[in-house]
């Protein structure tokens, strides 16, 4: 069953197709609507669910006062033809679930979303967000076989702007003022960069004491699971279509934004084939640019790490495909 709104006349031609109306879908959906950026094909396999969304979201349509058609769908050919397409189907964190602990049943549902994804939007870039983030970006490059430019994952935005936020919030700032860096892969290993946080340009070194940037790094790197455990029954979703969000608004608007993103490495940091989280210059083709920042020896190091158990989970989550 699809819900159509012909009749509405959508002045937009772009095109976003998001995998997954759970949360993370919807509240993505939304964003990009009310922000007027592109038509939404949202897809999910609960028959009903997506179209109820839709359906929703397009009531408030002239509240809002955007032009862009939500549809609500269970067919992958409603989705063709797609700009974008964003992968956020899997199953979500609840509490005393890591990231890792996804990965078997994500890598399934994932590979299979983004084949058939693929198959009516063969021109489309892919975004993934489902966890674990980097393994699950590096599945759907392979699934897919398009150029690694036109696939990455949606990371280092979030974890970012967590950071950002911690800031602002410690110095008593304006978010508006805190621009922050974070790197590597997304989870407990993540690598954020405090000599590239700044608060107007100045860096944080010169505005708080190493024990306090030391623990709103660590805040950063439990973000996720913060709030995770505060909300029991699921994971962030607010914050991480934001995130998305501003990657499809740079993507369609052409814009070059320099945007921490998981993206895959040819050599880059010393490391090939693997997608971790890099700053990248994002632009309609996709990632027009990985930028090689300086790091000091002991986040080159985490980088490694971080890296190294992107690499594990990979080989784990292709072993259990094969299995499948
Ligand atoms: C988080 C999920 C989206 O970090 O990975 O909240």
């Amino acid at each position: 069953m699809t819900v159509s709104y012909d009749s509405l006349l959508p002045c937009q031609s772009l095109r976003v197709a998001i995998m997954g109306a759970g949360n993370v879908g919807r509240t993505l959906a939304q964003r990009i609507i009310e922000k007027n950026l592109a038509n939404v094909v949202l897809l999910d396999v609960i028959e009903g669910l997506p179209q109820g969304v839709a359906l929703d979201l397009m009531e408030a349509q002239g509240l809002e006062q955007h032009n862009c058609e939500v549809m609500g769908t269970t067919d992958y050919q409603e989705t063709a033809g797609a700009d974008i397409v964003v992968i956020t189907a899997g199953r979500a964190r609840t509490p005393g679930i890591s990231r890792d602990d996804l990965l078997a049943i994500n890598a399934k549902i994932v590979s299979e979303v983004a084949e058939k994804a693929f198959k009516h939007s063969p021109n489309a870039i892919f975004i993934v967000i489902t966890n674990p983030l980097d393994v699950m970006t590096y599945l759907t490059q392979k699934v897919t076989g398009l150029p690694p430019q036109r696939v990455m994952g949606m990371a280092g935005v979030l974890d970012s702007s967590r950071l950002q936020t911690f800031l602002a919030m410690e110095l008593g700032v304006s978010t508006a003022n805190v621009t922050a860096m974070v790197l590597g892969g997304h989870g407990d290993l993540m690598v954020p960069l405090p000599a590239y946080c700044t608060v107007n340009g100045i860096p944080i070194t010169q505005l708080l004491d190493s024990k306090t940037i030391d623990r709103l790094l660590e805040r950063t790197r439990n973000g996720g699971a913060e709030v995770v455990k505060l909300l029991k029954t699921g994971g962030a979703y607010y914050a991480p279509a934001s995130s998305a969000c501003i990657m499809i608004e740079t993507i369609l608007k052409n814009q070059s934004r320099l945007l921490p993103t998981a993206a895959y490495l040819q050599g880059e940091y010393g490391l090939n084939d693997i997608y971790i989280g890099v700053p990248c210059v994002l632009a309609c083709g996709g990632v027009k640019e990985i930028l090689e920042v300086k790091l000091t020896s002991q986040e080159q190091e985490a980088l490694k790490i971080s890296a190294a158990s992107v690499r594990n989970n990979v080989n784990l989550a292709l072993k259990s495909l094969e299995k499948n």
